[in-house]
């Protein structure tokens, strides 16, 4: 959890990352006004969480699944790995393996997880719904105790309760929970979760509250309990939307859940529509997508955003809302919908935003007329690892470069975005992508990469070295 903590406060400060207006490939135009080429790179600038929702079958059989989830991201919730039925389908028999391994792999990529969920009513297995009574408390608090002190330290937040408030006038909602043991059953959740885990931020979370309503009136009593007795940091909005009906007061009503000292977090977005979608429907989404994401960017106490799914095709909409689907950021064959250009912009602050570095970002300062310029800066440090950011700016018109560098200690790269040649050893030498080889004079583009160091050493910032190709 430190670790994690740490890495976030590092971002917060981490490095400008700058357009690449000149990707070779046919979405250059909708690139030319972003700051950063990845949402990951912008979000790390600004110091948010930028999420997604992943299915364990996908990240282990598909790679370009796999690659996309790593170069995108920098945060996951498991859509379904850490739920009570994938974690402990029988009573005291607990199974890990689906949930090790995407912790693992957001480990492996230096990305940070948000946990889902202890307690729901939903994804439950029946032997625990026909508990009632202390036998029902017992049930929770060992599931909630053994799953967070499994991945205390691993995982950086979770949603604790979900779904607790029901749709009619923000009444509790009538689960088995609220039946076996009264409404104390949620205090009793986030005091077994604190006491488990103390350095992990602990969330509501629950869907249609996003709007000042009476369901988020009555999330907000709750919140409101909890926070007096320091037993929560934050609420998490599921923000399951509809296409062209994001909630005028939603801005204001994350506003009164930040002026509680809680942070928000937009938990589970995706914003449906009938299918098959028009043009003008997916011009309406990503102007959605947009309004959403930089409300969360503009306010300091949103820890980010996460999307529930990578591809329209790996999402669970069409299978709840009949008629409905194509909720997500990409296309089934990874390609980018507009939403995700206007997530990028909106990552990046509509232009609004200039992040500054912090880490003294090495500048080679070229000697004059020196084809091109290359800087590295450390975003995301963590025991074990780092992520960096890289820049390389044309000096004069460029196809091609390449950079090289010597880490001075242990550090090594793990893997690596839009760079590629032989990057594994203690001198590193990497050349432009397919896509960002080109550029005009004066342009930038980026690339980055994750290192393994040894455990609590500090992740150096080697001079580099550019040299047109
Ligand atoms: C959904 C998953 O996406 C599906 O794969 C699964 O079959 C059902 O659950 N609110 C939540 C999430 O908190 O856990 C739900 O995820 C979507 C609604």
């Amino acid at each position: 959890m430190l670790l994690n903590r740490q890495r976030r406060r590092a971002v917060i400060a981490g490095a400008v990352t700058v357009a690449t207006a000149a990707l070779g490939i046919g979405l250059s135009t909708q690139f030319a006004s972003a700051q950063a080429a990845t949402l990951r790179a912008a979000a790390d600038a600004i110091g948010k969480d930028i999420g997604v929702a992943v299915a364990y079958d996908q990240l282990m059989n598909n790679a370009t699944y796999r690659n996309t989830v790593a170069t995108e991201f920098n945060s996951l919730t498991a859509e379904n790995a850490m739920k009570w039925d994938a974690t402990e389908p029988q009573d005291g028999n607990y199974t890990f393996t689906q949930a090790d391994a995407i912790v693992d792999f957001a480990e492996d990529n230096g990305q940070s997880v948000h946990g889902h969920t202890f307690v729901w009513h939903s994804q439950t297995p029946s032997w625990v719904q026909n508990l009632s009574g202390t036998a029902l408390q017992a049930a929770m608090v060992d599931h909630i105790n053994t799953v967070a002190n499994r991945y205390e330290g691993r995982v950086e937040s979770w949603d604790v309760v979900n779904e607790v408030v029901s749709d009619s006038n923000g009444a509790m909602r009538d689960s088995f929970w609220l039946r076996g043991l009264g409404e104390g059953f949620v205090t009793t959740a986030f005091q077994t979760a604190r006491a488990a885990d103390p350095n992990a931020d602990l969330y509501i979370n629950d869907y249609s509250i996003e709007a000042d309503n009476a369901k988020s009136d009555r999330i907000y009593t709750i919140a409101q309990g909890l926070k007096s007795q320091n037993l929560l940091d934050g609420v998490g909005f599921q923000s399951h939307l509809i296409l062209g009906q994001v909630p005028s007061t939603m801005e204001a009503n994350l506003q009164r859940f930040v002026d509680l000292g809680l942070k928000v977090r937009i938990t589970e977005l995706d914003i449906r529509l009938q299918t098959p979608a028009d043009g003008s429907e997916l011009a309406q989404q990503a102007a959605d997508y947009e309004r959403v994401v930089n409300i969360c960017a503009e306010l300091a106490d949103c820890s980010g955003v996460t999307v529930w799914g990578l591809r329209d095709g790996d999402s669970w909409v069409p299978d709840v809302f009949p008629g409905y689907g194509a909720p997500l950021l990409f296309n089934d064959d990874y390609s980018k919908k507009p939403a995700y250009t206007s997530t990028l912009n909106a990552l990046g602050g509509d232009g609004t935003e200039e992040p500054t570095t912090s880490q003294p970002a090495t500048t080679t300062p070229p000697p004059s007329g020196s084809g091109c310029t290359a800087t590295l800066s450390v975003q995301s440090p963590w025991n074990t690892g780092a992520t960096y950011a890289g820049t390389v700016k044309a000096n004069q018109a460029l196809t091609g470069w390449t950079v090289t560098w010597t880490w001075p200690g242990s550090e090594r790269i793990s893997n690596s975005w839009s760079i590629q040649g032989t990057l594994s050893g203690a001198t590193v030498t990497g050349s432009n992508a397919a896509y960002n080889g080109t550029l005009a004079a004066g342009q930038t583009t980026t690339f980055g990469f994750n290192i393994t160091k040894a455990d609590g050493s500090t992740a150096s910032v080697p001079t580099v070295t550019c040299t047109p190709a």
